[in-house]
Parts: structure tokens; sequence; C-alpha cells
């Protein structure tokens, strides 16, 4: 990130100094500017607020002409000529949509995330947008919780890396430049912990937990320079995060040397009420400045509260210029004050967009992960003649989005019917929703039912609406809504019968509970939600233009009782007896094992895996391991073998988990080629924490694991010697 020159914090000084206290809580204020705002509209606010500096920041502001307005107003009209930061959650696209970050995270490739972020960003700041709510790193093992689809799903190396890859793709490589905007990394912290999966509910988690599963994807995105970073709704053991000093300026300032900005979350400073510790705005206002939050997002409590909470000397005039003084300091990283217009000042080209587009088919189709497969059910077999597309988002483009669309139109998607007539011109495709996505109506699964008669494949398209992932989407039932599973046990019924083969693509934000159908389906397919090219990229999956190679980035669970479930959790004292002995750790009624571990994913190669050597076998700190291990494909089709690096220590003062996940390495092989791929551990991250939850390195024997996934009987073992 640019560092200010001298002559920077003059001017940011000489401004404080200029300033009057409401233009200074102006700087620390964000109003939304209403979602599909057509013109300059400030819900409940007036442009004479942007003139009088009242409001110094905007959100929710589509489209370059509004926002280049407002940041006229500002510039010309408001005494001092401040510039804005104009804000909106570009989470996974902003016209053209990518699928969102669970879905991108099955990718397993930090050079795509960055790919993604960075045309995002071009188009955001193509629209005067210099700010991202993104990325969003609250690492989830709760399927339940629907915002499990925003981040990087279970694993915290996922996160650390989907941090560094994100804020490089949003930030770019200069923050000042016109088609760079400031990430904004969220929410810290502990959200994905919410308890029972239940939105906004309260968070209570170890000390330990916090530190070795929630933080680092944090203290990577610091490392990485990230602008900014928005506390979560949430409590911590009852402390609002939005007021928690220990957590914001402790250990986001202090231990991770965070320096940047700190904005609220929506109205969440007047929530405080809400949460009981605060009874007013005053004390709301004066609890988060006191625990470091510059910006207040859209509640008001800043411009209300802070001037009473100064005059009771609850806050003082230092810390509020504290705040202004790193706000102005982002809005000079950002260019905002030498080039206000850059951002918006000129269209894109249409082969920017045509590029973008390809970028999300080819996102797209990497992000579906293929389940099941029984008996080469896909690829689907050339000059197919009749095929049946059943479902309710088998013609559902508005859905394709996700759940956070930004600026793209609800048309603007490629329905599964689209991209199967697209890419199947001489087969003859015949549709029928059957059900809704969600509602009681069984009326149309008789329909549905006789259209897989004469047909030789079945395509069903099953899952969530888009909006029943993301805020404030829980799930207490994360199955197929309405009647949907009325549906597919029908249609499996009768294809069954027929023994026409079942593909069933998921569309969902999460893993769906849905064990009857990873057991009758002939194949089965996670597609999340694959954004603009949707159709185009699941239609490229299933005739195999491009095989497949997503893996899940979290365990799929095969009962609700399952949930929270991770890989490597630590075994116990009585660890699951694999013959079902009693006493041991695992459900009397359900098995204890996921319906799909942690990294699983198909292609349409046959991948073996052997040789895995270890070089050297023993290591100091300051080594690097390298670790190779040989691939054949066996199969008949080019395909993308992904492999995952996992480590156990075997012994260590606290109870080590039963896998530790520390690389992921990919290869692409012709059939019958065979190759060797090289993964790299540096024997400092097989630090851990130990029993003061300090970072140590214990001398040892560590198993190396590499293979396929978390699914400990497909790893090939190797050891690891560290020494002191
Ligand atoms: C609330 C969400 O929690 C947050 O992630 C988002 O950035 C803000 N709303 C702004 O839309």
């Amino acid at each position: 990130m640019r560092t200010l020159q001298p002559q920077d914090a003059r001017r940011i000084e000489t401004l404080i100094e200029r300033m009057s206290l409401t233009e200074k809580l102006g700087q620390l204020t964000m109003m939304a500017a209403g979602h599909t705002v057509t013109g300059p509209v400030i819900t409940g606010h007036s442009l004479d607020d942007i003139r009088s500096g009242r409001i110094g920041n905007l959100l929710n502001l589509i489209g370059a002409a509004p926002a280049r307005e407002m940041q006229r107003i500002a510039i010309e009209e408001s005494r001092l000529g401040v510039p804005l930061l104009i804000g909106l959650d570009v989470i996974h696209g902003h016209r053209t949509l990518f699928p969102p970050p669970l879905a991108e995270a099955a990718l397993f490739d930090p050079q795509a995330w960055t790919l993604t972020a960075r045309e995002a960003a071009r188009e955001a700041a193509a629209d005067g947008i210099n700010m991202t709510f993104a990325p969003m790193l609250d690492v989830s093992r709760e399927p339940r919780w629907g915002r499990t689809v925003e981040g990087p799903g279970e694993s915290p190396w996922v996160g650390r890396r989907l941090a560094e890859a994100k804020i490089r793709g949003f930030q770019g490589a200069d923050l000042a430049a016109a088609d760079s905007i400031a990430a904004v990394a969220k929410h810290f912290c502990a959200y994905g912990a919410v308890t029972a999966g239940r939105e906004y509910a309260s968070v209570d988690v170890s000390d330990r937990s916090l530190l070795e599963v929630h933080m680092p994807p944090f203290e990577s995105a610091v490392s990485a320079g990230v602008a900014a970073v928005m506390p979560a709704f949430t409590d911590f053991a009852g402390i609002p995060m939005t007021a928690h000093a220990g957590m914001l300026r402790g250990r986001l300032r202090r231990e991770l040397g965070f320096e940047g900005v700190l904005v609220s979350d929506y109205n969440a400073i007047a929530e405080l009420i809400q949460h009981g510790v605060a009874a007013d705005l005053v004390e709301a206002a004066a609890l988060a400045l006191a625990a470091g939050v510059d910006i207040d997002m859209v509640s008001g409590a800043y411009l209300q509260g802070l001037p009473g909470a100064l005059e009771r000397g609850w806050v003082s005039a230092a810390q509020i210029d504290e705040s202004v003084r790193r706000v102005l300091a982002l809005k000079m990283r950002l260019g905002l004050f030498e080039n206000p217009f850059g951002r918006g000042a000129a269209p894109e080209a249409a082969a920017a967009l045509t590029e973008r587009r390809r970028l999300a088919r080819e996102i797209g189709a990497r992000s579906i992960v293929l389940l099941r497969n029984r008996g080469d059910a896909l690829p689907l077999a050339g000059g197919m003649r009749r095929l049946a597309l059943i479902g309710p988002l088998a013609d559902a483009p508005a859905e394709m989005r996700g759940p956070w669309w930004c600026a793209a139109q609800p048309q603007s998607q490629v329905s599964v019917l689209e991209g199967m007539r697209a890419a199947l011109p001489q087969a003859q495709i015949l549709h029928t929703s059957g059900v809704d996505i969600a509602g009681p109506d069984e009326s149309g699964i008789a329909a549905a039912v006789e259209l897989c008669d004469g047909a030789e494949v079945v395509v069903l398209c099953l899952g969530e609406a888009a909006t029943m992932s993301g805020e404030a989407a829980s799930r207490a039932h994360p199955g197929l809504p309405g009647r949907q599973q009325e549906l597919a046990a029908a249609v499996l019924q009768r294809a069954s019968a027929r023994a026409i083969p079942v593909i069933v693509v998921l569309f969902c934000g999460r893993p769906l509970i849905v064990p009857s159908l990873a057991e009758r389906a002939s194949a089965l397919l996670a597609a999340w939600f694959p954004g603009s090219e949707a159709g185009n990229a699941v239609a490229d999956i299933l005739t195999g233009r491009t095989s497949p190679s997503g893996r899940t980035p979290i365990t799929w669970p095969r009962a609700v009782g399952q949930i929270p479930l991770w890989f490597g959790q630590r075994s116990g004292g009585r660890p699951t007896d694999p013959t079902g002995g009693p006493f041991s750790s695992r459900y009397i009624d359900e098995p204890k094992e996921p319906l799909f571990p942690f990294g699983h994913g198909m292609t349409y190669g046959r991948f073996t895996l052997s040789q895995l050597r270890v070089t050297p076998q023993s290591a100091t700190a300051a080594a690097i391991v390298e670790v190779r291990v040989d691939i054949e494909n066996q199969g008949s089709h080019r395909a993308e073998e992904t492999v995952f690096l996992f480590t156990r220590r075997l012994k260590s003062r606290v109870a080590p988990p039963t896998l530790e996940l520390h690389g992921v390495g990919k290869i692409t092989l012709e059939p019958g080629a065979r190759g060797t791929l090289l993964l790299h551990l540096p024997i400092v991250e097989l630090r851990s924490l130990g029993p003061d939850l300090e970072p140590v390195l214990e001398p040892g024997a560590v198993e190396i694991l590499v293979g396929p996934s978390a699914d400990r009987a497909s790893l090939l073992s190797g050891r690891l010697e560290v020494v002191p």
C-alpha cells in the first residue's frame, strides 16, 4: 500500500485544524444512498448534508453519474472540499458476477481469486466506487449459518490465502490507481461461530479457537495491507465487537499492527443499545469510538451522540482527531484528493466486458464440485438427442447471481436451460420446473415425471434460492426447501425404472444435507451459484468441455446433528473406534463421517498418487521441506488433479489436531500421463500455540499426509523429524 509522504501528513493535519466538530464527525460518518438509486438520493438525508460536511462518506450508490455528482458536491460545494469514500458490497463481482467466495474457495487457486477481485474492482471503480466491504474472512464450520457462502469455508489456512489474494486483487499494485478500490476485511472476529448457526446470535469461543481458527485470516489481511476492517455485528462473550476495545484496539491494532480504518457494520453502533450495553446514542457512540471504530455506518450515532459524549468527557477531542486522521489518510492513499473523479471517469471498453464474461464462465465452471459420478454418468455422451431438464433452478437466471448481486441485472445471467441449449444444439431439451424452489405446490411433479420417458438422461436442477443464503439466512433445516425432495424422489423412481441416468445439479450457498440424493443420483454436483455465466459453466462441465476440478472447501455433513463439523478435529482420549465399539466418540444413530470430506471432488480423469518423498526428513525451524508425490492419470480424459498437504504432529503439549492443512498443489495431466508435484512446507508453519497460547515450534515427529481430500484413508503418509 502506498505510504503517505510528509506533505500528505501535513495536509491532513492542516485540514483537521480547519475542521469544525461537525465536519470531523462527517468524516466519521457513512450514509446509505439507497441500493437501487437511479439518481442522487440519500436515504433520510439531503445533499445539503454533504455540502455542510455532515456526511463525509456514502455507501450503496450505484452508477458512475450519481457517484460523480456526489463526489462533485463534496469537492466543489463543501467548505473544505474533502472527497467521499463511496463503498459498496462488491463481494463476488459488480455488474459481472463470479461465484460467491465459498464457491470460489473450491478452486483452491489464489491466482484465480486475485483475478476475479481485480475484475470486480475494475468494474466497480468504473462506477465511481472506491471501497468494497470485502473480503469476508469468517471461517465457518456451520452450514446452518447463511453467511457461510460469503467466506472461505472451514479452513483458516484457506482463509489466509483468500485474504491475501483478494486484497491484492481489489487494491491492486497501487491503491491510488483509478481501477483500484479499498478492501475491508470483515467481520472481525469469529462471526462464523454464531451460536447454533443462528444469524446475529452471540459468539463465545475459547481464546485458543479465536487464535487458531478465527484470527489467522485477519492477520494475513493486515499483513497484506488491507485498507480497512469491519467489526462483526455480534457480541464476543458478552461484549459487542463494535464496542470491544480489547479486540479492536488490543488484538487488531496492537497485536496485529493494523493502522487502517475501522468501519462499523450497518447501524451497528446504534445497535449497542439493543445489545444492552448502551442507554442511548451518546453512550453507544462513546463506546464505539473508545473501542477504536473510526466510521459509523448509517446509525447516525457519531453525528448525534459524540458531541454529548465529548461534553461529558467520555471521549476526547484527540480520539476524534485520531479517527479523522485515519479516514483522511485512507482518502489520500486512494488518490482521492489528487484525482477525485478518476474512478468512473470513462466507461469500460466493450472488449473488457467480453473478456470478463469469459473469465466468469471459466471460474464458474472451475468452482463446480463433482461429488459423485456413478458408472461415469458424466460427461454426457456425445450425440445426445433427447434430454430432460427438470427442476426449479433450471431456468432461473436471477437465482444464479448468488447472495450479493450489486449492479447485476436479474436477467443478465445465463440459465442452465440457455447454456445447455447452446452447448447441445442438436439435442431436444425438454424442460419443466416441476415445483417451485420453496412452497407446498406439488401439482407439477406428475408432468416432470412424464418428461423423463424417452429421455436419454435427466438433469435435475435443485437447491436454494439466491436469498436463502447470505446475511440473515440461517436455516435450521439446510436441505432441499419446499417440495424439491418429493420431486427428486418421483423423478429418480421413474428414471430408475427406465434405466435413465439422473444427474443432480445443486445450486446452494452451503453444503445441503442431501444423503438420499448422494445415494441415488447417478451423478451429483455442487454448482453453488456460478454467477453471470452460470448456464454455460454448468454446460461446460456436463458436456465435458471442462473437466471438473472444484473441491469442497467445507466438510459436507450427512445430518444436521453432526454440525459443527470440520476436518482434523482433535481426537480426544476415546477416538472413534472404526469397528463401532462402544465408549468411543461417535453417534449411536448416525455415522460420524461426513457425507463428503473437506477437499472432496472428482474429475473426469482417474488419478493415482504414489511415491511420497519428504526431503530432508529431519529439519530445523529455518528449513523449507520439499514434499514430492508422483501422480498418474489412468483415465481417458485430460483433467486437473488437486493435492492437499496435511500434517499431523504426533505429540505436543497441547493435544494436536488430527490434520492440519499447509498447502495445496495442482497438476493437469493428459490420459496416461504421469507427473510429479512438488509442495513446499516451511517448518515455521508447524508452529502451534502452546499451553500459554504463545507460538512454539516443538521438536518431534510429524506425519506428512498428502492426497486428494481430508479423508484419512486417501492420504499417503510420510514422516518428518523437527529438530531443535
Ligand atoms: C451488513 C453486513 O453485515 C455487511 O457485511 C455489509 O458490508 C453491510 N451490511 C453493508 O451492506
